[in-house]
């Protein structure tokens, strides 16, 4: 944690800000180790270059500081009480009318009001491009992590295989899955509810598992992952229900292929916008371009969606220790689709592919 502090402190003057708050979240986590659960009650870290953090939590909560660095403002069960906890936190940092830090995605209205009250000309620049410089190369604890989450992702779908009839509902299945999930080894924190979806389900990347049930002929998609030690995995995977059209099994071949190239062309110095079109350029040679219809993927590591998103507008250049998704899908509206998700992480000269379930068509 000692190194992640002073990368931080580095990166405040790199990008010109004089401190940063937080609130609950995987960047607290990652910083400090901390884990709270965003409520009611708000929880907020400080940090600036020179001092050490303030933070501003609960009282209940106190334990979980002792022994810490952090210069703590518990604050009691009373919310009147909480205003005056929260400014006398803030300036004793003096940071009036300095450039803080925040993350707009994380940070709520609740945090930041209190944050405000107590540095009132303060600027509170945008500082997810900090946090994301920080958090986007794992080191090798942090691979050997989203290793396991893969391992334990890939057995709860081999576990359950065997039990796909016809005649169960999406629902039925996720239920298994999420069960062999937690049996192999994910926290019960998943990093999203496990997709099911079949037949005109499966034309929507974003399905979530109904009451439909199985029927021959379908394509049954299967987007799910685990979480290991804070890391998750995400992966996909297509499976025939059965005999089903000729069309299904081209497209399927095609998204292969397109899964193939998109890990292919990860290696260090090469844009994001690379891996997409390596992948989008099969989907659109084959004709099915239109169908294709998001990004190629997404980074992943503490959370299932960070930097880098492999977008064929991101410039951004990969560089080892960069995980992420490749995952490209044809969708036939009304019909069915196909995803097939993997997960990569550049190597000092390539990529390291960490999942490797079967990506063939199955039929079950
Ligand atoms: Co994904």
């Amino acid at each position: 944690m000692t190194a992640r502090l002073e990368n931080l402190k580095q990166a405040l003057r790199t990008f010109g800000l004089d401190s940063i708050a937080l609130n609950p979240g995987p960047s607290l986590t990652y910083l400090t180790g901390l884990c709270f659960h965003l409520s009611e009650r708000p929880v907020v870290v400080i940090f600036t270059p020179d001092k050490p953090p303030v933070i501003v939590l609960p009282e209940l909560e106190m334990l979980k500081v002792a022994g810490s660095p952090f210069q703590a403002f518990p604050y009691p069960e009373n919310p009147a009480e909480w205003d005056g906890v929260f400014r006398k936190a803030v300036q004793s940092l003096g940071l009036d009318g300095k450039r803080i830090g925040v993350e707009p995605r994380a940070l709520r209205l609740l945090e930041f009001r209190q944050v405000k009250n107590g540095a009132r000309e303060a600027e509170f620049p945008d500082a997810s491009r900090l946090v994301s410089s920080l958090r986007i190369k794992k080191d090798a604890g942090e691979i050997a992590a989203m290793r396991k989450a893969v391992k334990v992702a890939q057995s709860a779908l081999e576990a359950i295989l065997p039990l796909i009839k016809i005649g169960m509902t999406e629902k039925e299945l996720a239920a298994e899955l999420t069960v062999q999930l937690l049996r192999h080894g994910s926290q019960p924190e998943m990093p999203f509810s496990p997709i099911l979806s079949t037949g005109p389900n499966s034309a929507n990347p974003h399905a979530s598992p109904s009451e439909r049930k199985l029927q021959p002929g379908d394509l049954l998609v299967i987007d799910w992952g685990a979480t290991v030690d804070g890391y998750i995995s995400d992966l996909t995977r297509t499976f025939a229900v059965g005999e089903v059209d000729a069309e299904y099994r081209k497209i399927h071949q095609i998204v292969q292929e397109a899964n193939a190239a998109g890990r292919a062309a990860a290696r260090p110095g090469v844009q994001c916008a690379e891996v997409d079109k390596a992948a989008r350029e099969v989907i659109e040679k084959a004709g099915y371009g239109q169908y294709f219809t998001h990004r190629t993927g997404h980074g992943i590591g503490m959370e299932s969606h960070e930097d880098p998103y492999m977008r064929g507008d991101n410039e951004q250049l990969l560089e080892p220790g960069m995980a992420f998704t490749v995952e490209p899908g044809i969708y036939l509206p009304g019909r069915n689709g196909v995803r097939i998700e993997d997960n990569v992480v550049i190597t000092e000269d390539g990529a390291e592919c960490l999942s490797s379930l079967e990506r063939n068509l199955i039929v079950v």
